[in-house]
């Protein structure tokens, strides 16, 4: 039985979580969030300045927290894990230095951990992770993707935005909406109301250069200039909005166009198995109409538990125990964190000497 200690401060939620790997699968001892969401409000989007700071004052507590309500005490643990790339620099480093100072202390390895890797392991925190070859859409604030897992982990990535992310359209319309950041909880809290056939909003294919489309592509940024002209109309003809309608229509067409390439993908390459992980796939309405395509043409789909979608440690657990499952590589103390890297190049984060 492996334990390990797992923290997450890659955006603009603090977390920490202890997760065992037992026979029966991945066991969540503890874990705790502590999100800075209503201080970032009232500036419309995350400022990294004061999510760094309110890192360094939740990180401490929240280990003690989930040491006391495991009952374990670092000697206990096997491993410490934190995210280390991508997001934001500053928030990504208190989480990092302070897992390292704690390996350094107790004697432990520590894996630094790709934040898209993480939300990945998620979908292994509900049921038994899904045999390989398989579909994961991946959607969240920074990314829609569509990638192909292997035998052996391995990953292709056959789709992706080529502007904003399926999470980043939701947050926006929010604002065009009048409604608070994250936009994906409140539009989803406002659709309820509305009627989704209201308004006819477009799907966002994208165009090859020579003719014809990228099948598995996205693109939001016309569907939130769409958006927006239909909010002017309405108050050119003297009309209040019709507020929930609008916010139904657009998370019906975002869940659509999801749904639609996610599963058209799976199909083309001939794969039965389809996981979707990430912040939107907490979406009701995205959840049940993947659920239910997903059944109608024979595509077993494995959603994340709820509770895991938005950024959580216990993901970053989850993938630091898969990788202690592969191989016994562990990270180097002096690796430091990155804004961006690719997921295809997760392994290198147990590299030495350490790519940044
Ligand atoms: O995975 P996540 O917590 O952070 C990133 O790694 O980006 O995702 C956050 C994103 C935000 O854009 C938020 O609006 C969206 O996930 N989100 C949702 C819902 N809950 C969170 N979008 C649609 N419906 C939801 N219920
Ligand atoms: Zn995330």
């Amino acid at each position: 039985m492996t334990t390990l200690l797992a923290l997450e401060t890659s955006c603009d939620e603090s977390a920490a979580a202890i997760v065992r790997q037992t026979d029966l699968g991945i066991e969540v001892l503890a874990h705790g969030i502590s999100s800075q969401v209503e201080e970032h409000a009232q500036w419309g989007g995350v400022v990294p300045e004061i999510a760094s700071r309110r890192h360094v004052e939740a990180l401490p507590f929240l280990v003690e927290q989930a040491l006391a309500s495991s009952g374990l005490s670092m000697d206990a643990l096997d491993a410490v894990a934190s995210t280390v790339a991508p997001g934001l620099v500053g928030a990504l480093m208190v989480g990092s230095i302070t897992a390292r100072t704690l390996a350094a202390l107790h004697g432990l390895p520590f894996l630094g951990i790709h934040h898209l890797e993480a939300h990945l392991a998620s979908a292994a925190l509900g049921e038994a992770p899904p045999e390989p070859p398989y579909l994961v859409l991946l959607v969240s604030g920074g990314h829609t993707e569509l990638i192909r897992v292997d035998l052996e982990g391995r990953m292709h990535r056959l789709g992706r935005s080529h502007d904003d992310a399926a999470g980043e359209a939701f947050d926006k319309v929010a604002r065009l909406l009048g409604l608070s950041y994250p936009g994906g909880p409140a539009i989803q809290a406002l659709a309820v109301a509305g009627d989704s056939s209201s308004f006819q909003l477009p799907k966002g294919r994208v165009s090859k250069p020579g003719g014809g489309y990228y099948p598995y592509d996205f693109s939001f940024s016309g569907l939130k200039t769409a958006m927006l002209r239909q909010v002017e109309a309405c108050r050119a003809d003297g009309a209040e909005p019709p507020w929930a309608d609008l916010a139904a229509s657009f998370e019906q067409v975002v869940a659509d166009v999801l749904v639609e390439r996610s599963l058209r993908c799976c199909r083309d390459q001939g794969l039965h198995r389809l996981v979707m992980v990430g912040g939107v796939a907490a979406n009701r309405r995205l959840r049940a109409l993947m659920a239910d395509r997903g059944q109608a043409l024979g595509v077993s789909v494995q959603i994340a538990p709820l509770a895991y979608c938005t950024d959580n440690a216990a993901m970053v657990g989850a993938a630091a125990l898969q990788r202690l499952q592969r191989s016994t590589a562990a990270s180097r103390l002096g690796l430091g964190v990155a804004a961006r890297w690719p997921l295809e190049d997760a392994d290198a984060l147990m590299a030495s000497p350490p790519p940044f």
